[in-house]
């Protein structure tokens, strides 16, 4: 049936905007933030304007509302990724969860001679927390090289560096390339021939699946999955780990205080059992509002189709660009796993300039390393321009886009 594109903008306050010059606002930074629905900014609002209150305390009514609210949020929002609620931990966003992960799991699980395996492609977000601790450790971290000719992993060494990985950390799908890694046949292998048979543990990196692949953490078979609610139509702030609860029961607080505790005395103190040993003074509850009503408004659509949606539109427009003289793609669009994300330069035209002229026709565009500065220098750049679509862009949008940057190219270069 595909997206009711119309119903679906018309949810979107922020995208009637006017920019200055009179043209309509193009959002085409989706893969930093994505915009927000109406129903999750009001879910926010709502609950400062009724309920606000601090939750796990209080008996009186308005705390009632608060932790009801929180709770149901993260009830429902494993369920949005096939999980029981005890699988997922809150936190400030996938930068956040992997710390947790370091710090949490790999400093209480892991010791010198322990090998991380990790990629090439990732953001930052998952390089510096392995770094810093084997640094600290004496852990041994190995990057499976992407092949330069497909722009993919480099599967054979992956499936030689695994073997004495004790933990596997690879980016679902890269923030730079579209690319999405076979990810099921990362964890198959990581479990079967990981640590020397034994197994391995898999962290995956979801930030920018999420938005447009429904994930079953259950199902993927994988021990940590990190997300960002901002990033699929929730507000900033918010995010989680999901963590098999066998795996959490051998993880140490990462920030400890208030909440997390059964009982403090001056001798020590004893924690508490579940997600909310990670989840240490007040949370962030108008977050968790907001992003639960995120999960509704994204759960009336059907993925797939989301799927199908943004991966078409890079497509085509990554096409059309490439004809553009002077233009270089940077990534992959051939393929029907691809995300929304067309990185790019041009011969001559800097890319902060592109991205000025670019706004001043109303297209939000990025640029720089996009934190995946290891990911530059394999590609041989020291920063790209990057388009990334989300489920409201139109093919209309992207023609105009199309147009406009072949417009600049003829005028400035
Ligand atoms: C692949 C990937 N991982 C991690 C992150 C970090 O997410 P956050 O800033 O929400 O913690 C991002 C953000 O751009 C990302 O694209």
């Amino acid at each position: 049936m595909g997206l009711d594109l119309e119903a679906i903008r018309s949810d979107f306050p922020i995208l009637s905007r006017t920019m200055d010059g009179g043209r309509p606002l193009v959002y085409l930074d989706n893969a930093a933030t994505t915009q927000k629905p109406k129903q999750v900014i009001e879910a926010m609002n709502s609950y400062y304007e009724n309920s606000n209150s601090n939750v796990h305390r209080a008996v009186h009514t308005l705390a009632g509302e608060a932790t009801e609210g929180y709770e149901t949020a993260r009830t429902e929002i494993a369920a949005f990724f096939g999980s029981p609620r005890d699988h997922l931990i809150f936190t400030s966003g996938t930068t956040e969860a992997i710390n947790l992960v370091a710090y949490g799991w790999a400093r209480a699980n892991l010791s010198k001679g322990d090998v991380i395996v990790t990629t090439e492609m990732e953001h930052h977000a998952d390089i510096v927390p392995w770094q810093i601790l084997s640094k600290e450790r004496g852990i041994e971290i190995r990057y499976i090289p992407l092949e330069r000719d497909t722009l993919t992993l480099d599967m054979e060494a992956f499936e030689i560096a695994v073997t004495e990985a004790s933990l596997v950390c690879v980016v679902h799908t890269s923030n730079v390339l579209g690319v999405r890694n076979d990810v099921e046949r990362i964890i198959e292998l990581s479990k079967s021939t990981g640590n020397d048979g034994e197994g391995a543990f898999v962290m995956i990196d979801a930030a920018q699946a999420a938005p447009h692949e429904r994930i079953n953490f259950v199902e993927l078979g994988c021990d940590f999955l990190a997300l960002s609610s901002h990033k699929m139509g929730g507000p900033t702030g918010i995010g989680a780990l999901l963590v098999k609860p066998e795996i959490m029961a051998s993880m140490d607080p990462f920030i400890s205080g208030g909440d997390m505790i059964e009982t403090v005395t001056l001798e020590g103190s004893t924690f508490q059992k579940g997600p909310q040993k990670f989840e240490a003074g007040t949370p962030r509850i108008a977050e968790a509002f907001g992003w639960h009503a995120a999960i509704n408004w994204l759960s009336l659509l059907d993925m797939k189709e989301v799927h199908e949606h943004v991966s078409n539109l890079a497509k085509h427009t990554a096409a059309e660009m490439s004809k553009i003289p002077g233009i270089k793609i940077y990534g992959r669009h051939d393929l029907d796993t691809c995300s929304g994300v067309v990185s790019f330069l041009h011969e001559k035209i800097h890319a902060e300039d592109l991205a000025h002229l670019l706004d001043s026709g109303g297209f939000a565009v990025r640029t720089g390393h996009h934190c995946a500065q290891p990911l530059m220098e394999a590609l041989g750049v020291a920063s790209t321009a990057r388009i990334s679509f989300w489920l409201y862009n139109t093919q209309a949008e992207a023609e105009s886009f199309i147009e406009y940057l072949t417009d600049i190219v003829e005028r400035f270069s």
